[in-house]
């Protein structure tokens, strides 16, 4: 329901905007939304997936044994510590544990700010979600400054951002762009992520039946080759395991609001929905 020609069109808080930056896809819509769009689904290749299922799972396999020393584990706490290791590698190659975890903070506190009330005082949520937003765009545009230097360049979504492709819709994006969109990026792929886990641990937990199965199913994929981190060629594999992540999908509302402004009046499903 994004589109003109459905008669909706996205429309975030303007709230939102200032967290994200205007330049964020979230906050686009029409042809300027259809260029970044064709831009960022270069991390979705299947080389970018490849290596970020590997690192994936060398993260996932490092927290387990992490997680067998301690008491309690708050698995949405330590899954969004691991999406976001994740998404950080993919996006910016940013593995140095120091500044992880400073970038870390700062974008939690733009996540918090971001259903806080947009009430610019100091002691406020939103404020200092405004300030962390600040520390995040300082902290991509020395990462941006260097590669352009080319002091750096590894094989990464940001690099890919910052070379110049053939067709038009590959034109070289704006510092702007580049860093609000890394921030959504972040985000969207995060807290989605991470609670899309907590919510197939949960499941799992409460179907017993099906976890023994999943795990009858897959240990032997683990067997064939202990030492080697999950292929795409092992995840294809992974029919049963498939369908758990898109019942857990179907179940657990992980977006549960999107917003959309009616471009004229119209009905949905007997429901009369006004312009704007
Ligand atoms: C279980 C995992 C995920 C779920 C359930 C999910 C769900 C959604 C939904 C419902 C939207 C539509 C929001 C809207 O139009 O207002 C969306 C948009 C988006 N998601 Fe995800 N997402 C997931 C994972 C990810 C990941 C891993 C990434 C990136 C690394 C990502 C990046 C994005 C981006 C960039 C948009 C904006 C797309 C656009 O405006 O064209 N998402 N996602």
């Amino acid at each position: 329901m994004a589109s003109d020609s459905m008669g909706f069109e996205k429309r975030y808080m303007r709230s939102i905007a200032e967290l994200l930056g205007d330049q964020s896809l979230l906050c686009m819509s029409g042809d300027l939304h259809d260029v970044l769009r064709h831009r960022l689904s270069g991390l979705f290749t299947a080389e970018s997936l490849c290596s970020t299922i590997k690192h994936f799972d060398a993260l996932v396999v490092k927290a387990l044994k992490e997680w067998k020393e301690r008491e309690t584990v708050f698995v949405l706490d330590e899954a969004m510590k691991i999406t976001f290791n994740a998404i950080c590698k993919m996006l910016i190659s940013l593995e140095r544990v120091e500044e992880l975890e400073k970038l870390r903070k700062d974008v939690a506190e733009v996540i918090e700010a971001m259903l806080a009330f947009p009430f610019k005082l100091p002691w406020t949520r939103f404020y200092r979600g405004l300030k962390a937003r600040k520390r995040v765009m300082d902290t991509l545009r020395n990462i941006i400054k260097f590669r352009r230097q080319g002091l750096d360049h590894p094989k990464d979504f940001l690099q890919s951002l910052l070379m110049k492709g053939e067709s038009p819709f590959d034109a070289p994006l704006s510092d702007a762009k580049i860093q609000d969109n890394t921030l959504t990026l972040i985000i969207a792929g995060q807290i989605t992520t991470a609670s899309a886990i907590a919510w197939m641990v949960k499941y799992l937990d409460e179907n017993q039946e099906i976890q023994e199965t999943v795990r009858a199913l897959h240990f032997p994929l683990e067997i064939k080759d202990p030492d080697t981190l999950l292929g795409l060629d092992v995840i294809n594999e992974m029919t049963f395991a498939s369908k758990i992540v898109k019942e857990a999908l179907r179940m657990a509302s992980i977006v549960s609001w999107f917003p959309r402004v009616a471009l004229r009046d119209c009905y949905i499903e007997g429901y009369r929905i006004m312009k704007g």
